[in-house]
């Protein structure tokens, strides 16, 4: 099964990502094979919506969206990292988001196959704050994102309080769950 992890966050060492390695972490012990790419290091060029794939399903940017394009469908399980930037995603996992214009225009507009239940997708988010809604942007943003990519959302870990690079070290129950989210994601979904 191929399972893709996509770090929004620009911060090496940080939260996200060692929550992430973490999640890899138990993947691995499930057995899982996984590939992790780092939304950052991408050149990913921010979509213009001039509705070139809303009529052919391609992107006119020929950059590394390439090959998400292609990866993405292949992929039983998506899971989307990124840290709150006011409200939302950051800005190199919103870069990333909005070119999926292109699977949702190949999904609502032009009829690709859509994802089957076994097509499953998975938000983790950190926080610097404790406020109550503080996930709420993240979480349309990914859920909406997910099902562009033929996933149904179907687990969140969402982490507040956590600001100061590795201050998730601090909370290993925190790094726990998503060791345990990692060994458990794979499992079929039921009545598949
Ligand atoms: C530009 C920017 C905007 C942020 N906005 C918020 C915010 O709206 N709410 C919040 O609770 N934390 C906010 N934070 C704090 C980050 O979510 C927090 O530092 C987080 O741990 C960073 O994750 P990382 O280590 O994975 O990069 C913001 C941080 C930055 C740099």
């Amino acid at each position: 099964m191929k399972v893709l992890i996509l770090n929004g966050s620009p911060r090496k060492g940080g939260n996200t990502e060692l929550l992430l390695e973490e999640l890899g972490r138990g993947l691995r012990e499930a057995g899982c094979d996984f590939r992790l790419i780092d939304l950052p290091s991408l050149q990913i060029h921010p979509c213009i919506n001039c509705g070139h794939c809303e009529q052919h399903g391609q992107c006119i940017f020929k950059d590394d969206m390439e090959e998400l394009y292609h990866l993405i469908p292949q992929c039983r399980r998506i899971i989307i990292g990124s840290p709150v930037y006011f409200y939302g995603v950051t800005a190199q996992a919103k870069a990333f988001i909005d070119r999926c214009q292109v699977l949702w225009s190949r999904k609502y507009l032009l009829g690709t196959p859509k994802g089957t239940e076994e097509h499953r997708g998975y938000l983790v988010s950190v926080a610097g704050t404790s406020g109550k809604k503080v996930f709420d942007g993240v979480r349309l943003t990914a859920r909406y994102a997910l099902d562009a990519m033929g996933c149904s959302y179907c687990d969140e870990l969402l982490v507040r309080d956590v600001d100061q690079l590795g201050a998730i070290l601090k909370h290993p129950e925190e790094l726990e769950r998503a060791r345990e989210l990692g060994r458990t994601i794979c499992q079929p979904a039921p009545n598949s």
